[in-house]
């Protein structure tokens, strides 16, 4: 969603906030704008569409060292340019970028008209411009603060202003926000990836939070004013990770990146000698981790379903019972915290509005809540009680790949270390750490040969509607294989469990619908292959994701390697997203930045 980007040193600004912008892009926005601050005061440059339609409204000479620019995903009013950030006073001195939604904004700008304030845009971030113009304090910061006093909702600031050159100053508020400190000079951004390329030093921002930031550094402090002393870390992401390569899509990419992403996060996590996992970040002990009598996964979209394939392992292993829901539900529905139950939040982004509301019911109502989060820094893994980085390195395409395996193998590891404080045996424990080394080279073999996928892509792509059926363990994998194939192809996916197919969606099996059937082999396979014989019977075509061993007489036949019968499913799911891929291709579709979507759902 939204972007923000901003610089202040020895440099161009108009570059850096370009080059900060491009690399927000994956986030999903309709429009974008940026102020630069130069000798003969503020320019402002606006657009609606890419970014590289705001670099040709640029004009030749923009010159200046310090500058905002934004990415706007539109919530109060359409794309439009005047509607885009950076927003202004009526004089052109306040510029204001602004992620997350202002809940008072209503009441805000009609008490600005009543005040005889001309207002030119339909946004709630202008409101905050003429706020900051109009406060009688003595100096931008406490006019800052003045203004974010006065406001309700979720918000991420950057605040310029023609009469204070030399600084920006920023305030957080249920919206990501970061510095980044260079060599004499500063950057501010949404996002790790704008800034990357500039430096690896980066500093958090907390909610409640606001910062001076001049060429020279940076001053954090509270809404009281208390100074708040907080170094730079250090950030993992290079930004060669970020580029393309010699791939066509980052999507690809991503698929491509598993095997050794794994191996990567693998590494130092599984214990021979006990065969169990080592997740001293969960910052739990083998009696904390007994005291759990219940396991309860919160994420949204993939994350989520992957929250189910995970909750279904924990059961499985550690015999705990566990489930998963939907974060964007659970908030509203004033859910009993209890506390013997482990809560997990499973995110990519680790910035998922819907998800870190969440995080901040369980920890409003005293639960225990860990993380199994991407993105190192973010919300979500610093509000956490503990938790589990996935170590997926950065994931572009909005259509989440990687990081589905990644919470995959994450929830197996949590399930590995919870059942071998319980009744999980050595031998199975064992059992799972030599499936769980096989994975990387299992999964290289699949992405390897994905011609017979691309075929079956060609097919599914010509069907406007389809369905993805799996039960039980293979459930989750069918539901994500749909989402995955809707979100890039845009075409109907549903996904079943195949034991209900006879009690409704039978109805619409015709060679008009194919459907992609997840088949492991294992106690239900004839279960699931009688299920077939029913869609055949009526002329469904089917594409069955299965393994070798497997005998079913279906249009095509996908296999991947065995592992055992809890990791399955994270092998019969990588066909899923080449699946999605090639349809995507094959239609000529925008796939990794696909209609109505963003990479990280910010808002509500
Ligand atoms: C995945 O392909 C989707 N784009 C989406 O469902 C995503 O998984 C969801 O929005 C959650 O994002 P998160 O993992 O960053 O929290």
């Amino acid at each position: 969603m939204c972007g923000i980007v901003g610089y202040i040193g020895g440099q161009a600004a108009t570059p850096i906030l370009i080059d900060g912008l491009t690399q927000l892009e994956y986030r999903g926005y309709d429009s974008a704008g940026i102020a630069v601050l130069g000798p003969s005061g503020a320019r402002r440059v606006r657009s609606v569409g890419r970014v590289r339609d705001l670099e040709a409204a640029l004009p030749k000479r923009l010159a200046g060292k310090a500058g905002i620019g934004h990415t706007r995903w539109a919530t109060h009013g359409a794309p439009s340019e005047a509607n885009a950030h950076p927003q202004a006073d009526g004089a052109e001195r306040i510029f204001v970028v602004h992620n997350g939604i202002i809940d008072n904004a209503r009441s805000l700008r009609e008490a600005l008209q009543a005040d005889g304030v001309q207002l030119t845009s339909d946004t709630d971030t202008e409101a905050i411009a003429h706020l900051v113009a109009a406060a009688e304090e003595d100096t931008l910061e406490q006019a800052v603060l003045a203004t974010v006093g006065r406001l309700t909702g979720t918000f991420a600031l950057a605040v310029m202003d023609t009469e204070h050159p030399d600084r920006i100053v920023v305030a957080r508020n249920g919206s990501p926000l970061i510095l980044g400190v260079g060599d004499h000079e500063m950057f501010v951004a949404s996002d790790v990836s704008a800034v990357v390329r500039h430096t690896s030093q980066v500093v958090h921002l907390d909610d409640g939070e606001c910062a001076t930031v001049t060429a020279g550094g940076f001053h954090l402090f509270t809404a009281e004013a208390e100074t708040v002393g907080r170094s730079a870390t250090t950030v993992e992401m290079t930004a060669a990770e970020l580029e393309l390569g010699n791939h066509e899509h980052f999507m690809l990419k991503e698929i491509l990146e598993q095997p050794q992403s794994l191996e990567r996060m693998l590494t130092g996590r599984l214990d021979d000698r006990f065969a169990t996992a080592r997740l001293d970040g969960l910052n739990l002990d083998p009696q904390a981790m007994r005291r759990f009598k219940r396991v309860k996964i919160l994420g949204c979209g993939s994350a989520y379903y992957m929250g189910q394939l995970g909750a279904s392992v924990i059961e499985e292993l550690a015999r705990i019972p566990a489930d998963a829901e939907p974060a964007s539900e659970f908030r509203y529905r004033n859910p009993i915290i209890e506390p013997d139950t482990l809560y997990v939040a499973v995110s990519q982004s680790g910035e998922t509005a819907d998800t870190a509301f969440a995080v901040q019911e369980v920890k409003r109502k005293g639960g225990t809540i860990v993380g199994l989060v991407n993105v190192v820094g973010s919300t979500i893994a610093r509000e956490v009680d503990g938790g589990l980085y996935l170590h997926a390195g950065p994931e572009v395409s909005v259509a989440s790949t990687k990081a589905n395996t990644h919470m995959a193998v994450g929830f197996v590891l949590m399930a590995l270390a919870l059942g071998r404080v319980r009744d999980l045996s050595i031998t199975d424990g064992a059992r799972i750490v030599r499936a769980l080394k096989e994975l990387p080279r299992q999964i290289g073999e699949i992405v390897a040969d994905g011609a017979k996928i691309a075929e079956a892509a060609q097919l599914l792509a010509q069907a406007p509607s389809l369905f993805f059926i799996g039960r039980v363990r293979g459930y989750p994998t069918a539901r994500e294989g749909a989402q995955k194939f809707k979100e890039i192809s845009y075409r109907h996916a549903e996904a079943y469990q195949t034991s209900e197919l006879k009690h409704g969606p039978l109805a619409l099996i015709s060679p008009e619908l194919p459907t992609v059937a997840v088949i492991p082999d294992d106690e239900l396979l004839d279960r699931n292959i009688g299920a077939l014989h029913e869609i055949s019977a009526r002329g469904g075509d089917i594409v069955a994701i299965t393994h070798d061993t497997v005998e079913v007489d279906t249009r095509l036949k996908i296999t991947v390697p065995k592992s055992e019968p809890e990791l399955d499913p994270i092998l019969l799911m990588i066909p899923t997203q080449l699946l999605a891929y090639h349809a995507a291709l094959a239609l000529g579709e925008n796939i990794d930045k696909p209609r109505n979507l963003a990479k990280s759902v910010t808002v509500e």
